[in-house]
């Protein structure tokens, strides 16, 4: 079970001292700030273990995250952009995906592990046949875990769930080694044959030096993915992917050793302009007990 269970009261204001209004714009700017100073931070951190004057820098970082309202500002912002006034939350393209293979009509209900809840009742609609749990390292509602859900208890959800969504969550984690151990801990969580809901920023892909569509889609199958459905349209903002865990064998990244380097290194696939998305695994994705 979850490590920490807050009771929290639902946020009705933000309680934030930043100032930034509601619109489209200004929020997103807020979100790329946001995830810039994160990574950062994640950085720095690492880096005063060795060389303890960029103790300044640090700070100057988390101050800056501070102004910004932190993380509770960050996931209004998130929270406007998921409001149905700009389409709607990604839980709309899951439910639609899992109705259209029928899944809605299996006798036992399919627990749902949903990673980066900002609302407690995104799957309400579908409550006959949906068990969610919604979890947040910040929980915005009594109803949201507040957990890590890289420090969840590893013998304990092993194969626990039936789904997991990733809905923007992956380019929220500031460090590609910890991307990739995300990815492995989902794997490790579903039962065989569940699904993996994964949604991301579109230029995470199309844009990126060190990823690309193809260099994804393979790792997912590394690590014991197929995709089953794919979402994006040109000049769009979001890319979504559906994954079925697959059922029986051992994926490649539990029997080879050493992990190909393309997949442990970041390697630059385009030039230009882009950004610096990527995901990287480890050898043999550390800290994740194998079966
Ligand atoms: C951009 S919001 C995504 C919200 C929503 N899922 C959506 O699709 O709009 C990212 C959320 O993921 C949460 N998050 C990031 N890393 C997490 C982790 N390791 N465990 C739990 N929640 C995490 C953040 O706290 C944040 O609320």
């Amino acid at each position: 079970m979850p490590k920490s269970r807050k009771r929290k009261v639902p946020i009705t204001s933000t309680g934030s001292t930043y100032d930034a209004s509601s619109k489209p714009e200004s929020g997103r700017t807020v979100i790329r700030r946001f995830h810039v100073l994160l990574k950062l931070q994640a950085q720095l951190q690492k880096a005063i273990v060795y060389d303890p004057s960029k103790k300044a820098e640090l700070v100057n970082v988390e101050n800056e995250l501070e102004e910004l309202g932190g993380l509770k500002n960050y996931q209004r912002m998130s929270a406007i952009g998921q409001g149905t006034d700009r389409g709607g939350g990604s839980e709309k393209m899951l439910i639609r995906w899992l109705k259209d293979k029928e899944l809605h009509k299996t006798e036992k209900k399919l627990r749902l592990l949903e990673v980066g809840a900002l609302k407690p009742d995104n799957y309400a609609s579908c409550s006959s046949w949906i068990e969610g749990t919604p979890m947040d390292l910040n929980s915005r509602h009594p109803s949201i875990i507040e957990q890590d859900f890289l420090l969840l208890d590893q013998e304990q959800n092993r194969e626990k769930w039936d789904i997991i969504s990733l809905s923007l969550v992956l380019n929220f984690v500031p460090e590609p080694p910890d991307r990739g151990r995300m990815l492995c801990l989902a794997y490790d969580f579903l039962v065989g044959g569940g699904h993996l809901f994964v949604a991301l920023p579109l230029p995470c892909l199309s844009n990126s030096r060190y990823l690309n569509f193809d260099l994804f889609i393979e790792l997912m199958g590394f690590l014991g993915f197929t995709e089953l459905q794919r979402h994006w349209r040109e000049g769009g903002k979001m890319i979504y992917i559906l994954f079925i865990k697959k059922n029986g064998a051992a994926p490649p990244r539990k029997k080879l050793n050493p992990v190909p380097e393309k997949f442990t290194k970041k390697t630059v696939l385009r030039q230009g302009n882009r950004n610096n998305f990527s995901i990287t695994v480890c050898t043999p994705c550390d800290n994740i007990k194998t079966l």
